[in-house]
């Protein structure tokens, strides 16, 4: 006890004891910061009081550990009754994360899922590429089901804004692309406005409110014109949502007409984001950043070039957000009890059988933005352990149990045969891993149904049983349980 509160002084600032909610707040996440020092033998918050950041806010990076879908939006809903400030790191309207909440559902695709939650400040980070567009309406429709952004969601003047010339480059490079080659993206544009960013030619938030704005809309869309008419396009007729495509070609007047509506929306929700993560920070706030796709999306990590062009796996949440590494105290990993995947690209454990059609029918695995039908297979091992090893996962928030609720076996991944050799770590390329067969391990299923119980001595034994090797194959330790779409339906450990 007495090491315990010398730690806690260590850990505080002098003279921040007076004695409000906030400040007894901060005493309890230093104490969760202590201890899950003790528990893991490292000291995770120190060395951000020691680099001058202020050391008493609890912040969580929520991943996807799969390629994507995994449940994300529901498990941010429900870690956001626990936290302050909920960041978007990146990604754009690509991403589709489903929350049910009072009865209603709703499709989340910029705005960070926590806004749900009244009272709590949402940040669309700079590491995200926002469609203006998409975000005007996403907004609306919040309003029109009774939730407001003012005053609640900002958006970093340093990201990156999705243009509808980029969606028009996504795709025509996409049906540009031969079979085989095609990524199957969402056609968001997503591709096209990093590559603008890493290129330096981007148009960022901050920019909306520069008096050459309407200058730049002109330049991007006479470049994008070029591009089009250099692509061997023949009898491809591009249409793209938003605005008038003739001949294959954009309306700079008309581009310039959306924009100056759509930033006069969106303006006052633009903010430098640094100051105020610091201030959120400084004032002992918990932050959750949310990932948006999976690590197996992941463009440094995933299945290149069978990926999304941003970094959702941990470190992108620093780089895009401002927040430093030292900073974050714990990683939880969102991961399906099976796995899924859409779009193109190798998946070892995908079934073409009953299985197969039975977990997307029972799961309802269609996209939630694409409506195409999600490729569904059995738990990957390997893509856990990978997950685990390149994010950091401290926890596991694992979704969707209750879909194999009636299936009479159920296998796990746990290796895979190579060329025929036996391995057990991920293959950093996309042809090997297409050669790769899972190694199963085969486990009975429990027939029983999950989705009522509300705590984890009501599992049915051989539900337990798989969730336990499954955390066994995995690595890290079991968090969250969901056993549902609806808030309601989960099991909080941490
Ligand atoms: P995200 O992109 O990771 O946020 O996931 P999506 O929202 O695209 O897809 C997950 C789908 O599964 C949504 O339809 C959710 O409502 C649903 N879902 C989430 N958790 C559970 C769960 O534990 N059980 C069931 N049956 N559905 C779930
Ligand atoms: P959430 O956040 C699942 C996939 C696309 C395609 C690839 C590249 O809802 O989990 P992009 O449009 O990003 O250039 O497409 O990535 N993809 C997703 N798959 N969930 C997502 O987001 C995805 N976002 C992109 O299907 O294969
Ligand atoms: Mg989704």
């Amino acid at each position: 006890m007495r090491a315990l509160a010398q730690d806690v002084f260590r850990y505080c600032a002098p003279g921040t004891f007076a004695k409000t909610p906030r400040r007894l707040k901060q005493w309890y996440n230093i104490w969760l910061k202590i201890s899950r020092r003790e528990q893991h033998g490292h000291d995770c918050g120190r060395h951000a009081a020691e680099h001058g950041f202020p050391d008493t806010s609890m912040n969580t990076i929520l991943i996807g550990a799969q390629w994507g879908d995994e449940g994300k939006g529901k498990i941010v809903d429900v870690l956001t009754a626990g936290a302050d400030v909920i960041v978007r790191y990146q990604g754009g309207s690509n991403a589709g994360h489903t929350v049910i909440a009072e009865g209603k559902r709703r499709v989340l695709r910029l705005v960070p899922s926590g806004i749900l939650h009244e009272g709590k400040v949402c940040l669309i980070g700079n590491g995200v590429v926002m469609n203006p567009c998409d975000l005007a309406d996403e907004i609306e429709a919040l309003r029109a089901t009774g939730v407001e952004c003012s005053g609640r969601l900002f958006i970093a003047s340093r990201s990156h804004m999705v243009m509808l010339w980029h969606r028009a480059l996504d795709m025509a490079d996409e049906a540009m692309r031969s079979q085989g080659s095609k990524i199957g993206t969402t056609g968001r544009g997503i591709g096209p406005a990093y590559a603008s960013k890493v290129s330096r030619t981007g148009l960022r938030c901050g920019d909306m409110l520069a008096p050459d704005f309407p200058d730049r809309v002109r330049e991007g869309v006479a470049e994008t014109n070029r591009i089009l008419r250099s692509m061997p396009l023949g009898d491809f007729r591009l249409s793209v949502p938003g605005c008038t495509v003739r001949d294959n070609q954009l309306d700079a007047d008309e581009l310039v007409g959306i924009y100056e509506t759509v930033s006069r929306k969106l303006s006052p929700f633009v903010i430098d984001s640094i100051p105020f993560l610091r201030k959120a920070q400084e004032d002992g706030r918990d932050i959750l950043l949310e990932g948006a796709q999976g690590t197996m999306l992941d463009i440094d990590f995933g299945t290149y070039p069978f990926v999304t062009s941003s970094n959702p796996t941990a470190g992108g949440a620093c780089v895009g957000s401002g927040i430093p590494p030292r900073a974050i105290d714990r990683v939880v990993g969102c991961i399906k009890a099976y796995t899924t995947r859409v779009g193109e690209g190798p998946f070892p454990t995908e079934l073409f059988d009953d299985d197969g059609r039975r977990l997307a029918e029972r799961g309802h695995e269609f996209g939630a933005v694409t409506g195409r039908p999600r490729r569904c297979g059995w738990f990957d091992g390997v893509v856990a352990r990978y997950a685990r090893q390149i994010n950091g996962i401290d926890y596991w928030a694992l979704t969707k149990l209750d879909v194999l609720d009636d299936f009479d076996e159920i296998k796990i991944c746990t290796a895979y045969e190579l060329d025929g050799r036996t391995i057990e770590d991920m293959p950093a390329s996309a042809a090997e891993l297409a050669r790769c067969r899972p190694i199963y391990e085969t486990m009975p299923g429990w027939k029983e149904k999950t989705s009522d119980i509300t705590d984890m001595a009501q599992l049915p034994p051989k539900a337990r049983a798989y969730v336990e090797r499954l955390v066994e194959v995995a690595g890290a330790k079991l968090g969250i349980l969901s056993i549902g779409p609806a808030r309601e339906s989960t099991i909080v450990m941490i």
